[in-house]
C-alpha cells in the first residue's frame, strides 16, 4: 500500500507512477517532415513518497520520457530511471531514502546504494545518452527504448565521485567539458574538471579547490575559457547532521566566477570576486575576447528556490525568485577581474534558457526561453495557488538588440524548457524549430508544441496532444537522427 502523502497525491505535478507507450501520437497541425530525431525530456517522478515533509521534489525519482519523430508521425515513450536507489526502493515498497543530498536521514542499510535519483538533464555525447544528475555519476540510457544501461565511469577514467547535469560541447572541437563539484565526497571543496573528445575518451583533467562549498549547478565554456559561477546556495557538516536538505541560502557570501584558461594548468584558475546575494543557476552562454570573458545568464538577486531556504531563518521571498537575463564581463588583465553586470532585459524570465548550439562557445545572438507575459491572458484559477507554474509565452530574446519575438501557448498553459533545433546543420543562427512541452491545467495534459523559431508570434506549426500529464521536466535536449542513426529505424 503506498500512501502519497496530501503534498503529492494532486495537482497536475502529481506523481505519474507508470512508463507509457504512446503509438503515433494525436497532432494538430502537420509535423515537418524534415524533423528526423527524438526530443527528449529528463525530471522528477517520484514512486514512493518523501519520508520528510521538508524534502525537496528535486529528491523525485528520475523518470526520462521521448518524442520520436519519423517521417511526419510521432511516438512518445516514457519509463522511470532505473536507478541503484529506485530498485531498491521497489524492493522494499517504501522509501529508504531520506531529505535532499542528506545521506544522514536515510534509514540504516542503504548506505552502499547510489543516492542519486538522475532526475535532472538528459545529455548525449559520442553517441550515448545520459540521465544526469549533479550528485553522482551519469546513467547511460538506451537512446531506443529509454530503458536504463547503468551508470557510467567513461572507462574507469572519470574520477570525480559527481558529474555536473550541465555539461558543455564545444560545436567546434566536438569536445565535451564536464565537471564534478564535490568530488571527492560530502561537502568536500573539491572540483575535478574533464574534457572528453567527441569519441568519448577523456584528454584533460584539473583539480581544483573551490571558495567555499555550494550549489554548482551550471557552467559555461567559451573557446579559451571554463567559467565556474560559486555562489550563495550553502550547506555544512551541521545542517546535514541536523536533518536538513543540503542546501540553504546564505545572502552574506560573495558570488565568485572561476575562470580556467582551457590551454592551462589548474594553478592558472582565478576565482574572481564579485557582490553577495546573487544567483546563477543556468547559464545562457559565454565568448572570449581578448582579456575580455562575458557571460550571459539569467540572473537572481536572492534564494531562488522555496525548498532551499534561508539559513538565518528568514522566510524566502518570491520577489527576489525573480532571474533577468543579465551580461557580465570580466577584465582578466585586471588584478580584481573587473567584475561587471549588465541587464538586457527589464521582464523576468524562467532561467532555462537555451540558445542554438552550434553557437555555444562564441557570441551568438538569440536566447529562446518560457516566460510570463502579463499583458496576455493566464488563467490564474487553473494554476492551482502556483503563479511561478503560469509562464503563457515562449520568447526569442535577441541579446543585441533588446527585441523579443513570442508564442502564445493559451491561458491555460504553462510552459517547461524549449529546445532549439536548427533547419539544417548549415542553417543561420536560429534558423530552425523550437520544440518544447506546455502543461495544459485545464485539461490536464501535456502538449508539444513545434514551432518555426523565426516566426514565433506566428504560432506553432503543430502541437502533438498526449491524453495525460506527462510529468514534471526539468530538461530536455534532442538527438538527431545523423548523431543517433539508430532513430531513423526505431
Ligand atoms: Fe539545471
Amino acid at each position: 500500500m503506498v500512501d502519497l502523502s496530501p503534498r503529492t497525491r494532486s495537482g497536475f505535478a502529481a506523481p505519474q507512477r507508470f512508463e507509457a507507450d504512446v503509438f503515433d501520437c494525436d497532432v494538430i497541425g502537420r509535423i515537418p517532415a524534415d524533423l528526423e530525431g527524438m526530443f527528449v525530456r529528463v525530471g522528477g517522478d517520484p514512486l514512493y513518497p518523501p519520508k520528510y515533509e521538508h524534502d525537496s521534489s528535486a529528491s523525485s525519482d528520475g523518470y526520462i520520457s521521448a518524442f520520436w519523430f519519423h517521417d511526419g508521425y510521432v511516438d512518445y515513450r516514457g519509463r522511470y530511471v532505473k536507478t541503484e536507489r529506485l530498485l531498491a526502493n521497489k524492493a522494499a515498497r517504501r522509501q529508504r531514502f531520506g531529505v535532499y543530498r542528506n545521506p544522514f536521514t536515510d534509514e540504516p542499510g542503504v548506505e552502499s546504494i547510489d543516492r542519486t535519483v538522475a532526475n535532472t538533464a538528459p545529455y548525449a555525447h559520442a553517441g550515448k545518452l545520459f540521465a544526469l544528475k549533479e550528485d553522482s555519476l551519469p546513467y547511460e540510457i538506451d537512446p531506443v527504448t529509454l530503458e536504463t544501461i547503468g551508470r557510467y565511469d567513461f572507462n574507469g577514467q572519470y574520477k570525480s565521485l559527481t558529474f555536473t547535469a550541465h555539461p558543455k560541447t564545444d560545436p567546434f572541437s566536438g569536445e565535451m567539458v564536464c565537471y564534478g563539484y564535490e568530488a571527492t565526497g560530502l561537502l568536500s571543496d573539491d572540483l575535478f574538471v574533464y574534457t572528453i573528445d567527441r569519441t568519448g575518451q577523456i584528454t584533460r583533467e584539473w583539480r581544483l579547490k573551490v571558495p567555499y562549498v555550494s550549489m554548482m549547478h551550471d557552467m559555461a565554456l567559451t573557446q579559451k575559457h571554463i567559467l565556474f559561477p560559486v555562489w550563495g546556495y550553502v550547506t555544512s557538516m551541521e545542517r546535514l547532521k541536523a536533518g536538513e536538505v543540503h542546501w540553504g541560502w546564505d545572502d552574506k557570501v560573495p558570488m565568485y566566477m572561476g575562470v580556467l584558461p582551457r590551454d592551462g594548468d589548474a594553478r592558472d584558475v582565478r576565482w574572481i570576486k564579485g557582490p553577495p546575494g546573487r544567483a546563477i543557476v543556468h547559464t545562457v552562454n559565454a565568448w572570449s575576447e581578448g582579456d575580455k570573458v562575458y557571460l550571459e545568464a539569467p540572473m537572481f538577486t536572492g534564494a531562488p528556490f522555496p525548498d532551499f531556504k534561508p539559513i538565518d531563518g528568514s522566510p524566502w521571498d518570491p520577489a527576489k525568485a525573480k532571474a533577468y537575463f543579465t551580461r557580465f564581463s570580466f577584465d582578466l588583465s585586471s588584478k580584481d577581474g573587473s567584475w561587471s553586470e549588465e541587464r538586457l532585459f527589464e521582464i523576468p524570465v524562467c532561467d532555462l534558457a537555451r540558445v542554438d548550439d552550434r553557437f555555444k562557445t562564441v557570441r551568438q545572438r538569440y536566447a529562446f526561453t518560457h516566460y510570463h507575459d502579463p499583458k496576455l491572458p493566464s488563467d490564474i484559477e487553473f494554476f492551482q495557488g502556483k503563479p511561478r507554474a503560469m509562464r503563457n509565452c515562449y520568447g526569442r530574446f535577441d541579446m543585441t538588440t533588446g527585441e523579443i519575438d513570442s508564442l502564445f501557448a493559451g491561458p491555460t498553459h504553462g510552459l517547461q524548457e524549449c529546445q532549439f533545433v536548427p533547419r539544417r546543420p548549415d542553417a543561420e543562427e536560429g534558423d530552425g524549430y523550437l520544440i518544447g512541452v506546455a502543461n495544459n491545467y485545464k485539461e490536464l495534459r501535456s502538449e508539444l508544441i513545434i514551432a518555426d523559431a523565426k516566426h514565433l508570434k506566428d504560432g506553432e506549426i503543430a502541437r502533438v496532444i498526449l491524453p495525460f500529464r506527462a510529468g514534471a521536466q526539468i530538461h530536455c535536449t534532442w538527438l538527431s537522427a545523423e548523431d543517433f542513426p539508430q532513430l531513423r529505424t526505431r
